[in-house]
């Protein structure tokens, strides 16, 4: 568990918990809790999405990955134990937060990363495995798969705010959808762009293993522009947020212009 979790990653999940949290005001301490909790979640995903009976990955964060490192029972059960220990550090008494928010954050938390979000999203990833899919359903792949956590984190942030509101909640969610998306066409671009030195994951894994992406649907040229269109789209759903957006208008950048 503390193998895949504690070195490496970029974190972008954790700080935008931060940026959204800190947009409407709330308090680090509650903020830290929840940015720990969905970097478990993220990190067990990443275990399991490396296992042999899913992307049989061997390098992860410029590491041998779990189930290499140690072995697939090993991996299957840190990964287990990461995604309870998320939801042990959101009911925990010491945590902060009220007893409202630790229900309304597990809920969120629990949706994104179940059937109708990560889950269910690395499942229709599998099942389109060499097969071909229109543009909408590769939409729906990364939307799930990805861009559901994703959500999820900007969502769990702002509820750690007293000053949480439902107008906020809309403005925040079309933000994180259009990154969540932006973020997973990236990863697909970065999969035939970048070196598996930069990436610290073997590049060119997506077209070796038939997986359907976006630079292998509309091309790398359109897949850079569609990640800029959202990009610009999340930016401008901001507006109603007020003066404190700087930390999300920063992640938002650092997502599309990523290298790896
Ligand atoms: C990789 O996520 C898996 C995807 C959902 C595309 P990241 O690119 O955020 O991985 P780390 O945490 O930085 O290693
Ligand atoms: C991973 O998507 C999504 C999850 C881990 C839920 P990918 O399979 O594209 O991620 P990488 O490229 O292996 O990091
Ligand atoms: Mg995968
Ligand atoms: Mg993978
Ligand atoms: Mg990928």
């Amino acid at each position: 568990m503390r193998y895949s979790t504690l070195e490496g990653g970029k974190r972008v999940r954790a700080i935008l918990v931060y940026a959204s949290g800190l947009a409407l005001g709330a308090p680090l301490a509650r903020l830290d809790t929840v940015a720990a909790a969905i970097e478990c979640i993220h990190a067990y995903s990443l275990i399991h999405d490396d296992l042999p009976a899913m992307d049989d990955d061997a390098l992860r964060r410029g590491k041998p990955t779990n189930h290499i490192a140690f072995d697939e029972a090993t991996a299957i059960l840190a990964g287990d134990a990461l995604q309870a220990l998320a939801f042990e550090l959101i009911a925990s008494e010491s945590n902060h937060l009220t007893d409202a928010q630790s229900r309304k954050i597990a809920a969120v938390l629990a949706r994104a990363c179940g059937r109708d979000g990560m889950v269910g999203g690395q499942q229709r990833d599998i099942d389109a495995t060499g097969q071909q899919l229109t543009r909408e359903q590769l939409e729906q792949v990364h939307r799930e798969k990805t861009g559901a956590l994703i959500r999820s984190a900007v969502i769990a942030g702002a509820l750690c705010s007293d000053q949480f509101t439902e107008s906020a909640e809309r403005a925040l969610s079309i933000y994180a959808e259009k990154l969540g998306l932006a973020f997973q066409v990236i990863d697909d671009v970065l999969d035939v762009e970048s070196s598996t030195e930069q990436l610290g994951k073997v590049s060119g894994a997506d077209a070796a293993s038939g997986k359907v992406t976006y630079p292998e649907l509309i091309g790398l040229e359109e897949s850079h522009k569609l990640a800029t269109k959202l990009h610009q789209q999340a930016i401008e759903s901001l507006a109603p947020i007020g003066d404190n957006t700087q930390y999300l208008l920063e992640v938002a950048e650092l997502i599309v212009k990523r290298k790896h």
